[in-house]
């Protein structure tokens, strides 16, 4: 007896937590002819599996359009947590999902990373092993230096170990601005 009265108050309180949550969360408009222990569940409750986001915009270091919009990315990459900016992306529920509301919607808490084919083990082998005409260099889509490095034969051996270096300790990264391709 005691037992079924713990659950029925469990059972209340949680669901009466996903109303406030719903309610609080959505658009008001949306949920207003919501049944909250219906089968559907809201759109933008559904888990990335059943929905497809746009990927960050870009202003390109330009915090000024960043603020006329809204969200997006002013700089890309960072590998620590704290480094990396985060912003909202326009997402949309795949065509034969079905839920409840408004099919598009933003998502938040998406980091501002861009991945283009660099590899970290890679490009330490190309410095380590051909760094004195500036492969490594090179790869990473940094002409200039690189032309530089191949021309001094790798600053006659000290730029040469100087990147490797800089490699090991993350201060030498693409260009572009992209991160390291986590799959190796
Ligand atoms: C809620 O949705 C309605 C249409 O469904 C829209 O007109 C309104 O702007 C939305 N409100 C907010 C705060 O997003
Ligand atoms: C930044 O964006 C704003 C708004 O889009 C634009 O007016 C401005 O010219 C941009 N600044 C630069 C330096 O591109």
């Amino acid at each position: 007896m005691r037992l079924t009265f713990q659950i029925v108050i469990l059972t209340c309180l949680s669901s009466s937590f996903v109303k406030c949550s719903a309610v609080s969360e959505a658009n008001k408009t949306a949920t207003s002819d919501y049944r909250f222990n219906g089968p559907l569940v809201l759109c933008n409750f559904l888990p990335k599996e059943f929905i497809e986001c746009a990927e960050p915009i870009d202003h390109k270091g330009n915090k000024t359009a960043k603020e006329e919009l809204g969200y997006g990315c002013v700089k890309f990459g960072g590998s620590r947590y704290e480094d990396v900016e985060r912003t909202k992306v326009t997402c949309e529920v795949l065509p034969e999902i079905e839920c409840h509301g408004v099919r598009t919607f933003f998502r938040g808490g998406v980091p501002c990373i861009k991945y283009s084919g660099h590899y970290f083990t890679t490009t330490l082998l190309y410095s380590i092993l051909l760094g004195f005409v500036g492969v490594d260099r090179f790869c990473l889509g940094q002409t200039g230096t690189a032309v530089g490095k191949l021309l001094t034969l790798g600053g006659v051996g000290v730029w040469w170990i100087v990147d490797v270096i800089l490699l090991v300790t993350n201060s030498l990264q693409p260009e572009d601005g992209s991160n390291w391709n986590p799959y190796v």
